[in-house]
């Protein structure tokens, strides 16, 4: 047996990536990672989306508003053109694989990699003796989603890359330990003009789903009026919009309006400033509120929509969770096999 990592060349190429239902989704999460997962699909590769809800609870959520959430989000997938005949949509709490994998890998991933994680450190801040024991281990059962399935490419936004780089770590020492090339090496696809969209009200701090502040992010479920008044709000500087991408340096909340513009109209920020350059944001937040009420709203519309059964929701859901099983179950068989262990059957 080889103790080289292995190439991923043996590996079919297969696509996973997962959001959290603990909240509602938000513009971040649709350029940062759902339009990345439409493009994956479309481009005719094995694609699975998950709604992480396992990860969830690594923080309290009301039981009732999380069945609510992972719905919603679902509804969100979907309506966003994830195809449910095409790439495989589920809960993780479905696939008891990965929690199976999720403990190996705290066995596998140390507490120093742990510890040197940025989102534990933001999320745990200086109350970490209060935090849960998952919130810790969260990126080891991360590591356990993407290779429970062998997946070889994780799209997601800038701030999950040391997540996935840390899911390379994990499969990289399990297959050392064990003498094994088991698992891949997960690439994470980190595309498009808007990778990290900031608070509208500070471009230091990302637009999240759990700022206390909703004016500081778009949810995908603000009507138009909504979201114009949120982008009009939005914080800006004083100076014209300048011609190229250079100038955006140093003009956090200018960079990201630009940015999330480049990103909903698929064009590169430079393109966007051989067209703006010059205006006032008098001028380009109109623009930038007619175009996010253009791409969005249909979404919202739809996702209403398919709000309103449920139950086809669950069913659509399930069916995505056996198709998964199907991928993770041998490969849980074998790894079961490799550490000393049988699977029940
Ligand atoms: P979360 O909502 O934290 O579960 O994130 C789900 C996915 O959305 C991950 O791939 C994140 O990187 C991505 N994401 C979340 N917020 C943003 C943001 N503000 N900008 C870009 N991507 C984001
Ligand atoms: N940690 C990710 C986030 O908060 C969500 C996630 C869980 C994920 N498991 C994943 C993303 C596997 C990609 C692949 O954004």
């Amino acid at each position: 047996m080889s103790t080289e990592q292995a190439p991923n060349a043996n590996f079919k190429p297969r696509v996973f990536s997962g959001i959290q239902p603990s909240g509602g989704l938000t513009l971040g999460n649709y350029l940062g990672a759902i339009k990345r997962f439409v493009d994956k699909q479309e481009e005719g590769i094995e694609t699975l989306y998950c709604m992480v809800d396992m990860h969830a609870i690594t923080v309290w959520q009301d039981p009732a508003a999380l069945r609510r959430q992972t719905r919603e989000l679902a509804a969100g997938y979907i309506a966003a053109g994830l195809d449910p005949a095409k790439s495989m949509l589920y809960n993780q709490s479905q696939v008891t694989e990965h929690v199976q994998l999720g403990w190996i890998f705290n066995c596998v991933a140390r507490m120093g990699w742990m510890g040197r994680m940025t989102q534990w450190k933001d999320k745990a801040g200086k109350n970490a003796e209060k935090a849960s024991l998952g919130l810790f281990a969260y990126p080891a059962l991360m590591a356990a989603d993407i290779l429970v399935c062998h997946a070889t490419e994780v799209p997601v936004g800038e701030d999950q890359k040391q997540h996935v780089e840390l899911t390379r770590d994990i499969a990289a020492k399990f297959n050392h330990d064990y003498e094994t090339d088991f698992f891949p090496m997960p690439e994470p696809l980190i595309q498009g003009a808007a990778t990290r969209v900031m608070s509208l009200r500070d471009g230091s701090k990302k637009m999240s789903k759990s700022d206390p502040s909703d004016a500081s992010r778009i949810n995908m479920t603000d009507d138009a009026d909504t979201i114009a008044k949120k982008i009009r709000k939005a914080k800006t500087d004083p100076d014209a919009l300048p011609s190229d991408a250079k100038g955006l340096e140093d003009r956090p909340e200018a960079r990201n309006l630009v940015n999330i513009y480049a990103g909903l109209a698929d064009m590169s920020v430079d393109q966007v400033l051989a067209d703006v350059g010059g205006k006032q944001f008098g001028e380009f937040k109109p623009m930038l509120a007619d175009l996010a009420v253009a791409k969005l709203s249909p979404i919202s519309t739809e996702m209403g929509r398919l709000m309103q059964d449920p139950a086809e929701i669950d069913r659509t859901l399930t069916a995505g969770a056996n198709r998964a099983r199907d991928i993770a179950a041998p490969i849980m068989d074998r790894v079961y096999n490799i550490v000393g262990m049988v699977r029940p059957v």
